[in-house]
Parts: structure tokens; C-alpha cells; sequence
């Protein structure tokens, strides 16, 4: 896709991988950025951003778990400022917990956002981009949507998801000549990367470089992307040798062990 002079909605663009991203696009030359996340303040400061680059960009404030809200909201917007060339569903949210003291609101948050959050409004830009026969979408997954991580139960399921999902969409929108793609980054200088206890040995990243390889890619027609050499070689291994790679991924993990079963409570699952 030449991202030249079209419209882009970036959820998550607020702050960390979606922020730039955003950024990004905006300077490889999109015509207007619309800019979906919970937090005005924040979104308006990369809206700043992006129009001091001379692109247009526009603020949609949205808890994309509110799923009515949602569905208002990418009605309105795509009648507005539409149509909507690229749809990047980047927003997420990661709950690091051993599995036996996960916490049921918690658990609920990732699969609310990073599942149905990511369903809800594909299913409603889809819809529109298929009517015209054109659209790109991006599906923010993680290396974790391929090689599932201790400590990160849910947040792994909700990412091998992603990676079902769009390579389901892929087989049933090309015939509206809608791409879909999954973006695998590993670990990124984040705030949700500093909320997280960290597996040794992984060599993290800046959501720029994420950015980077993401918009140098859109060109291509790849079912999903990697991110980095540290990807590569941990998919490659989990394909000729998965015994291996769950042996150093337990050798990496965080401790888990250090929970104790007697304080599983009424409030954890
Ligand atoms: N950082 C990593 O190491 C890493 C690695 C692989 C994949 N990823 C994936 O990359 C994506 C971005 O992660 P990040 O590291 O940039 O995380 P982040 O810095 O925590 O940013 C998360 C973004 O999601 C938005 N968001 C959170 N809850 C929302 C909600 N209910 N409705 C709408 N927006 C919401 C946040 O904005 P508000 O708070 O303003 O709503 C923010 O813009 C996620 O899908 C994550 O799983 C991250």
C-alpha cells in the first residue's frame, strides 16, 4: 500500500507503539491521521505532533472496550473524515501474573481490549472498507502470539488470537481487496514494558524501530511481521526445535515460582 496522501486510524496512539506509528505515517507522507485512545490530553499533544509535520490529525477519544460507544463512534467518524484507507489496531493492554494467582478483573480487561476491542471496530471499518474494494489493516500482536510466555497466560492467548483472526480475515477479505497483517514486535521500551518483569536475556526495542519496519513493510503483502532478529530466530526455533525454546524460554522466565498456592483467594480466579 502507498500510504501517500491517504487516512489512517491508529488505535493506541496515544502514547508507545501506536504513538509512533502514527508518527511514522505521518511522515512517510499520509494525508490525516485519526488518532483513537482513552486519554484527550495525551492524544492531543501527538495530534501537536503530527500537525506541526503539516498532516492533518484528528483526536477520537474512545474506550474501545464500550462496545455501543465503538460502534457510534466509527460510524460518525468514517461519515466525517472518512473513508479510512488503514486501520492499525494497535491498542493493548498486558497483565503479567502467575497463572494460579490471575486475577479475574484483569484477565477480563486483556480479552475485553486486545480481543474484542480489536473485533468490534475491525468489524465495523471492515464493513465500509469492503464496500469500496480497498483497505489495509494492521493487527498489533506480539512475538507472544507466537511463542507463549509463563507469567503471561492471557495476555498470550489474546495475541495467538490476533494472529488467527487476521489470518482468517486474510482468506475472506482479498476478495474485497482488503489486506491484513499481523505486526509481531518482541519487547519495546514502553509503558507497558515497565510495567513488566522482564525475561533475561531479551534485547529490547524503541517503538520507533517497531515503527519503522511496520510502515517499510506496508508495501508488502506478508501475512505477518517480525520484528527484530531476536523474532526471527525464537519463530525459527519454535518451528525446528520447540523442545529447545521452551527450555530457555522457563530459563528466561521470571520467577513465577515465587507464588504461593495458599494465597489463591476468593477474589482471584
Ligand atoms: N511494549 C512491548 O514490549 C510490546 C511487545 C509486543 C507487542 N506489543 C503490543 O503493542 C501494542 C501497543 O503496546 P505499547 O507497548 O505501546 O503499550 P502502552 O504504551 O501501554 O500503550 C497502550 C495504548 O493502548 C491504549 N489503550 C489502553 N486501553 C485502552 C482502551 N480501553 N481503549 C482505547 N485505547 C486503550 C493506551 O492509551 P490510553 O491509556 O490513553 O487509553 C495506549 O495508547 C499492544 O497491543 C501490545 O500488546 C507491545
Amino acid at each position: 500500500m502507498n500510504i501517500q496522501g491517504k487516512t489512517a486510524l491508529v488505535t493506541g496512539a496515544s502514547r508507545g507503539i501506536g504513538r509512533a506509528i502514527a508518527l511514522e505515517l505521518a511522515h512517510q507522507g499520509a494525508g490525516c491521521l485519526i488518532l483513537v485512545a482513552r486519554n484527550h490530553q495525551r492524544l492531543d499533544e501527538v495530534a501537536a505532533e503530527i500537525a506541526a509535520m503539516g498532516v492533518r490529525a484528528i483526536t477520537l477519544p474512545l474506550d474501545l472496550t464500550d462496545i455501543p460507544a465503538v460502534r457510534i463512534a466509527a460510524a460518525q467518524v468514517w461519515q466525517r473524515d472518512g473513508p479510512i484507507h488503514l486501520l492499525v489496531n494497535c491498542a493493548g493492554v498486558a497483565h503479567q501474573s502467575p497463572f494460579l494467582k490471575a486475577r479475574l478483573p484483569q484477565v477480563q480487561q486483556e480479552i475485553a481490549l486486545n480481543l474484542m476491542g480489536t473485533y468490534t471496530i475491525t468489524h465495523l471499518l471492515a464493513r465500509r472498507m469492503a464496500r469500496r474494494r480497498e483497505g489495509r489493516i494492521i493487527n498489533v500482536s506480539s512475538l507472544m502470539g507466537k511463542v507463549a510466555a509463563p507469567t503471561m497466560a492471557t495476555y498470550s492467548a489474546t495475541k495467538f488470537a490476533l494472529v488467527g483472526f487476521t489470518h482468517a480475515l486474510r482468506g475472506e477479505l482479498a476478495d474485497y481487496n482488503i489486506q491484513v497483517t499481523a505486526l509481531l514486535p518482541s519487547l519495546t521500551e514502553t509503558d507497558m514494558a515497565h510495567n513488566l518483569e522482564r525475561f533475561r536475556w531479551v534485547i529490547p526495542t524503541s517503538p520507533a524501530a517497531v515503527a519503522r519496519v511496520l510502515v517499510a513493510s506496508l508495501d508488502k503483502e506478508s501475512a505477518e511481521i517480525l520484528v527484530g532478529w531476536q523474532s526471527h530466530l525464537a519463530v525459527l526455533c519454535s518451528r525446528i526445535a520447540p523442545g529447545i525454546l521452551e527450555r530457555i524460554i522457563r530459563a528466561t522466565a521470571p520467577k513465577a515460582q515465587a507464588l504461593r498456592f495458599s494465597s489463591v483467594g476468593a477474589s482471584q480466579i
